[in-house]
């Protein structure tokens, strides 16, 4: 099978990288790629967003599988884009339509799908400058900290949480008078949440569904939870709370609700859901849907996988995920991710990493990176993550952190601390 795989991250190159172990991947293509895609496969110069190159690409290259890494060229329709072009819609692309695509797409749009089909979230309402009034009222209901999310894709950015009403007041004008473009003329509220976080990923066919390992990110830049956001710092997988209980509860609550109200509504979904769970004293809710995999959780979730993800994935391509074994492999696995000086501010690129060919017990996956005049540079914030197995997190940790000891770059950086919090749960 000829595969092309879209994006250029850490989650690409994990994805890249179980992809190129199946003995049913003949040719694999990474639309952009990076330093460490191209050495699991080719990479090709195309934008993730650029349908028509990318459609072009396909029909020369015989492709028989898109797989879509990150949300753009699926909240741009790249789903429907194949499906409704006669040329390309025997290609099928691993992701769910435009429309399933909102989930992630519109914050009020996944907000107003949980609330229809019973999925436990925060209490919300929506708002618009029109309203902005009753947004004010609405505020005074509620309980500090306040909430504020931009219902469209804001880079990550679009979630506030202010400490005073007052605060809270404010921003709403200034998200909703443009804050974050476009994104913001839309403002959910939601009621404040208050436990601990954690990723869990499903693959769906449309019919069936599969629950991946389940992950938990760092997304701050400091030791401890401090300081700005980052695309994530690290990940752990498993995670001691994410016990068979509570996954029980994720599965009849959460999962269940969510694959059966995709079908009741005539959602096309043939991809991977992230659900951005809360622990609220021994229940989950949900925050947030993604329509992807989480990166960097996908850095520990795809070495977790010890079935071949090609059959998998053509499971649900052809909605026949309910005949496929999925198997995990029952050590932990931790990521530490290497970023640069200054990120997640101003930092500079293309300094020379070494020490790469050193690593021997931990797998390597690139993130931003770029070959130039022979050598592996920085071209992102976050570089390289260092992704390790063990009998225990702890240990997996110890290794990874050893190996990322073995790399350098100038103004390397990494937490130390990933995982620390799950100590004592
Ligand atoms: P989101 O982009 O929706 O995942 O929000 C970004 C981060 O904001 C989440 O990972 C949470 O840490 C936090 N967050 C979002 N919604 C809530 C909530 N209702 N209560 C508490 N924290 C939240
Ligand atoms: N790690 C969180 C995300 O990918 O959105």
């Amino acid at each position: 099978m000829n595969i092309l795989l879209l994006g250029s991250g850490g989650r690409e190159c994990a994805i890249a990288w179980k992809l190129a172990q199946s003995p049913r991947c003949e040719n694999l293509y990474i639309a952009p790629g990076n330093a460490g895609t191209a050495s699991l496969g080719k990479n090709i110069n195309i934008s993730a967003t650029d349908f028509d190159t990318i459609a072009e690409f396909c029909t020369e290259n015989n492709i028989n599988m898109v797989v879509v890494g990150p949300e753009d060229p699926l909240v741009k329709g790249i789903y429907d884009y194949f499906a409704n072009t006669p040329a390309l819609s025997h290609i099928p692309v691993i992701g769910p339509s435009k429309k399933g695509a909102q989930l992630e797409g519109s914050k009020d749009f996944a907000k107003a799908f949980m609330m229809r089909h019973n999925i436990p979230t925060a209490r919300y309402r929506s708002f618009t400058a029109d309203n902005i009034e009753e947004g004010y009222t609405f505020l005074e209901s509620l309980q500090a900290p306040y909430v504020l999310k931009a219902d469209g894709l804001a880079a990550g950015k679009g979630v506030l949480i202010l400490p005073t009403l007052e605060e809270a007041k404010h921003e709403l004008r200034a998200m909703l008078d443009g804050m974050f473009g476009n994104a913001s003329t839309t403002v959910v509220i939601e009621e404040f949440l208050s436990g601990i976080e954690c990723s869990v990923f499903v693959l769906t066919d449309g019919k069936s569904y599969k629950i991946l390992p389940v992950a938990k990110d760092y997304k701050r830049i400091g030791e401890g939870d401090t300081g700005l956001n980052t695309g994530g710092m690290g990940a752990v997988s498993p995670i001691p709370f994410a016990d068979d209980e509570f996954m029980q509860k994720v599965e009849q609550r959460i999962v269940i609700p969510t694959i059966e109200g995709l079908k009741k509504e005539n959602i096309e979904y043939r991809g991977f859901i992230f659900l951005g769970l809360i622990n609220v004293e021994g229940n989950p809710m949900v925050i947030e849907y993604n329509v992807r995999m989480g990166d960097p959780e996908t850095e520990v979730v795809m070495p977790r996988i010890a079935s071949d993800l090609v059959d998998i994935l053509e499971g649900v391509a052809t909605q026949t995920l309910d005949k496929k074994k999925l198997e995990i492999d029952s050590r932990a696995a931790v990521t530490v991710m290497l970023v640069s000086g200054g990120y997640p501010g101003n930092y500079e690129k293309g300094k020379v990493i070494t020490g790469l060919e050193n690593i021997k017990d931990s797998i390597i996956f690139h993130a931003g990176t770029a070959n130039k005049d022979g050598n592996i540079v920085t071209s992102g914030g976050r570089v390289i993550a260092v992704t390790s197995y063990g009998a225990t997190r702890k240990e997996a940790l110890e290794t990874s952190y050893r190996s990322a000891s073995l790399i350098n770059f100038e103004g390397k950086y990494n937490r130390r601390d990933i995982g620390n919090d799950l100590e004592n749960i």
